[in-house]
């Protein structure tokens, strides 16, 4: 399979060709190929989205729950969005106001979830690891929406997504994600799925927020399916960093997840390392702005840069949906066939 965005295929096509996974939990193990089938997979839901009678009944019959311990909108509604159009039931739980708060554990949460007819757990934790820890005492499917600093595939997978369907083939290609490198989980994800499909993935961020040893971690494991080197570096100069860039990824200030004395101060990171105009324009021509979002406008990012014209954060926003359906109907077509 090329990777890069495939539109002419057959619907039928697109749902075959989606990786054999029941879980999803990190992108550090798929190959090229299947993180291709993924998005061509959403690339045709995304169009067929657009015919308002449109119905998918992949999960019909099945229940998808989204247990929430963190705080979130476009990950949370876009999962339960994505579930209702392939025909799912689905229930919703937030920590703050469950059983959680009476003490409840993680594992009788999760047991008591199943008991009452879950199939695919969706879960966001503070927790980097809690998806893995779920996945073994549940019989369902568990997709992870976020686990601490650790990953947040989908998030990954949307982005990718939406920079194919400007850019084409990623192979080459400069992408930089520049903030806090420390605490993204975004970060981590997007490491494997981008350098899998040959990007050269620059990180950009002060020394005290850039993870140590960082890039090790990713080019001392090679690409699945293919063997080949990752490509990652890492520049803490923000105009080299910038020059000459495809994509321009920034990412949120982490507050919540700071240690006093990483800064000297809001103000000095926004001048230092603020994605503005100025500094934009030291990419390619027509490079892309992406944002996980939520934004910390000002900060991380300008205003003008986060609404201007390079700008995609709402349509990454969009494709979340998309995406999500092709991962969910993934896990669908895993689950059916275990169950024959
Ligand atoms: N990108 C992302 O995870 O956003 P939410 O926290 O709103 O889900």
């Amino acid at each position: 399979m090329t990777t890069t965005l495939h539109r002419g295929l057959a619907p039928a096509e697109t749902a075959d060709a989606l990786p054999r996974r029941r879980d999803l939990i990190d992108l550090d193990g798929w190959t090229p190929d299947e993180l291709q089938a993924l998005v061509n997979r959403a690339a045709y839901l995304r169009e067929a989205l657009a015919e308002p009678t449109r119905r998918f009944d992949a999960l019909r019959g099945l229940l998808v729950v989204t247990l929430f311990y963190e705080n979130s909108t476009r990950t949370r509604v876009s999962f339960e969005l994505a579930a209702r159009r392939m025909g799912a039931d689905v229930a919703s739980v937030a920590a703050a106001s469950s059983s959680v708060t009476k003490g409840e554990s993680l594992r009788d949460t999760v047991e008591t979830l199943q008991a009452l007819g879950a199939n695919i757990l969706v879960v966001r934790s503070s927790q980097s690891g809690a998806p893995d820890v779920i996945a073994r005492h549940i019989r369902g499917a568990v997709v992870n929406a976020g686990d601490g600093w650790r990953g947040h595939p989908t998030q990954a997978l949307l982005d990718l997504f939406t920079m194919q369907r400007h850019l084409g083939a990623l192979a080459g290609r400069r992408i930089v994600i520049l903030g806090d490198i420390l605490h993204s989980r975004v970060a981590r994800s997007n490491l494997w799925s981008l350098t899998a499909m040959g990007a050269e993935v620059v990180l950009c961020a002060p020394p005290t927020l850039m993870a140590p040893d960082i890039a090790a971690a990713y080019t001392t494991r090679p690409i699945p399916g293919t063997g080949e080197r990752r490509r990652v570096i890492v520049e803490p100069r923000i105009e080299a960093a910038l020059e000459g860039a495809d994509v321009v990824m920034a990412l949120r200030l982490q507050r919540e997840r700071q240690q006093a004395g990483l800064l000297p101060s809001l103000r000095e990171y926004t001048r230092r390392y603020g994605l503005t105009t100025e500094r934009l324009a030291l990419a390619n021509p027509g490079a892309l702005v992406l944002h996980p979002g939520p934004m910390n406008e000002g900060v991380e990012i300008d205003p003008a840069v986060a609404h201007g014209a390079a700008s995609h954060v709402e349509e990454q926003v969009s494709n979340g949906v998309a995406t999500r359906m092709a991962a969910l109907e993934m896990i669908g077509r895993a689950l059916a066939v275990e169950a024959r």
